[in-house]
């Protein structure tokens, strides 16, 4: 799929636009399987996640209109999937359960894909769901999940992203009140809970642990801009924060970044929030310490790049990842570029400050493809980085346009296989 060649960056200076966040905009796709009326969301970035989800929810029976960045979604009888072959490509395939079951009583989903960082069981979607009055049995590799939705209180044993995005997108069409507890307290979370309301659904707790739903018996179409990525911004800041550069991200959210940006500051960059976003000057210079938590706690998703940040610093930083159990695969990819990294279960020592020097690489998983860019840009020379099954691209719009209109030399090339391995 793609080849990207990094060449040895000094300083990172300029302005860049952050996008619409993915892990936002899915979900709120899937809530075109919830009504007759077109729901828009405005500024839906260029995501190859983007676009296998738009084919799944076609396949779904959704009526799909773009008009530039701009996608409205409806859809008069929708269906699960024919060919379950898109879903087992991502993750957030997933959460076409809860609205499918929300509004035909019977959902059939092949088990998920996506990222292969962690074991990522589906357990507690379908146990919520269960708890909403669904039967759900496993069969030849896919879920099946029956019954008409009533109200119910789900206790999430982990407040899961995904879990409690598919619960909520049942329970809004549900018959009676529902109530999630331990539920995740992400932004993307939030920008769900908000849209739907747009929708015409009745959620309140929105941002607390405790999510409150009044099923209703149909919901309307609206339009909405979804929040921007703050797992692109922070990417954006570790490559800044590596050169001793000054760059603008503009539409970035800070209060969305609090851990990351603590974090960044706490390392030595000068991070200045502004009214068009966030404004970061001075090199990184001392180490830290990362332990990845669910919100507001420091995001798994940055883990990755801050590990690239912290192969510049001189002295041991530690990354203990407490969210997925295979989460360091990129730290095998740093190495080869000369890195001092060692991994104990789930605690990662980076000795930064190691002299780089490029190499031919692989791109492990999203976040650590991204993350491999960055450590190429700190490398000197050339670095190769392979991503066949195209993970950057996944989640990030044109990742190596916005470093190079800082003045990056990251270019995305045709991959051609035979040539890789020979
Ligand atoms: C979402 O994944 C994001 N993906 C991930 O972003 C992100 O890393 C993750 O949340 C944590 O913030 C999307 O939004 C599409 P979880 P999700 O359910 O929903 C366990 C990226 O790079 N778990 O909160 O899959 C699970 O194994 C991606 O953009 C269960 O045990 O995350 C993990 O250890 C990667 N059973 C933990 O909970 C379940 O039923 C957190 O997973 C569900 C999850």
């Amino acid at each position: 799929m793609a080849i990207y060649r990094i060449r040895h960056c000094e300083r990172l200076s300029g302005e860049v636009q952050i996008h619409s966040a993915k892990n936002a905009v899915l979900p709120l796709m899937c809530a075109g399987l919830l009504t007759r009326d077109p729901v828009t969301i405005e500024n839906v970035p260029c995501l190859t996640d983007v676009d296998t989800l738009l084919n799944i929810l076609d396949e779904c029976g959704v009526h799909i209109q773009r008009d530039g960045t701009s996608v409205a979604l409806w859809s008069e009888a929708p269906c699960s999937p024919t060919s379950q072959n898109l879903l087992s490509h991502m993750r957030a395939s997933v959460l076409i359960m809860g609205p499918l079951l929300a509004r035909t009583g019977y959902a059939r989903v092949a088990l998920p894909g996506g990222c292969a960082i962690g074991q990522r069981p589906i357990d507690l979607h379908i146990k919520g769901l269960e708890a909403l009055g669904a039967h759900a049995h496993l069969t030849s590799g896919a879920i099946t999940l029956q019954g008409e939705l009533r109200g119910g209180s789900v206790y999430l044993d982990f407040p899961s992203v995904g879990a409690t995005e598919n619960i909520l997108l049942g329970a809004v069409l549900a018959r009676g009140n529902s109530r999630i507890e331990n539920a995740a307290k992400e932004p993307e979370i939030v920008d769900l809970c908000k849209f739907l309301n747009a929708m015409g659904a009745k959620i309140e707790g929105i941002g607390t642990g405790t999510l409150y739903i009044e099923g209703q018996k149909q919901l309307h179409g609206c339009v909405y801009r979804p929040i921007p990525d703050r797992i692109e911004a922070g990417t954006m800041l570790c490559a800044a924060a590596m050169t001793d550069g000054s760059v603008l991200l503009r539409n970035a959210s800070p209060e969305h970044m609090r851990a990351v940006l603590f974090k960044l500051k706490e390392a030595g960059a000068i991070i200045k929030e502004c009214s068009s976003g966030l404004r970061i000057s001075g090199r990184a210079i001392h180490p830290f310490q990362v332990r990845t938590l669910a919100y507001p706690g420091f995001p798994t998703d940055m883990q990755a790049p801050m590990m690239a940040l912290a192969l510049r610093l001189q002295g041991t930083s530690v990354f203990l990842e407490t969210i997925f159990e295979n989460r360091f695969m990129h730290a095998r990819e740093m190495v080869r570029l000369g890195a001092h990294i060692r991994i104990e279960d789930r605690i990662a020592l980076v000795n930064g400050g190691q002299p780089l020097a490029g190499a031919t690489v692989n791109s492990t998983d999203l976040r650590g493809g991204a993350a491999m860019i960055l450590a190429g840009m700190a490398a000197e020379g050339e670095t190769m980085l392979q991503d066949p099954q195209g993970h950057i691209a996944r989640g990030y719009e044109d990742l190596p346009g916005m470093l190079s209109a800082l003045g990056a030399d990251v270019t995305v090339m045709d991959w051609n296989p035979e040539e890789a391995n020979g």
